[in-house]
């Protein structure tokens, strides 16, 4: 599943620190930071699928999640 907008995108440092807990561009709007780091862990951690973000800074950000069948012993 891949999913993409046409934003603001992200700079190379934002980028960097992006799945860090608690990190947040949007503080002073009541964001938590935690969004990302969930979701991967969710995604990577949980369901041992896989996570690619790409973003460029003034074009827009994607996401692609890849998820396997289940194990069997799940
Ligand atoms: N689609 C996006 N476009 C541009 N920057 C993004 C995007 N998604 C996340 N970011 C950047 O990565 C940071 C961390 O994202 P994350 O989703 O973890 O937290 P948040 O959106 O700030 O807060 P929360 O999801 O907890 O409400 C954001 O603050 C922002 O700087
Ligand atoms: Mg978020």
């Amino acid at each position: 599943m891949c999913v993409a907008d046409d934003g603001v995108g992200m700079t190379p440092e934002v980028r960097r620190c992006a799945f860090d807990p608690f990190f947040t561009t949007r503080r002073h709007q009541g964001a938590t930071g935690l969004g990302l780091h969930i979701a991967r862990h969710i995604v990577v951690d949980r369901l041992e699928g896989r996570m690619v973000l790409e973003s460029t800074s003034g074009e827009g950000t994607s996401v692609s999640i890849t998820l396997a069948e289940a194990p069997l012993s799940a």
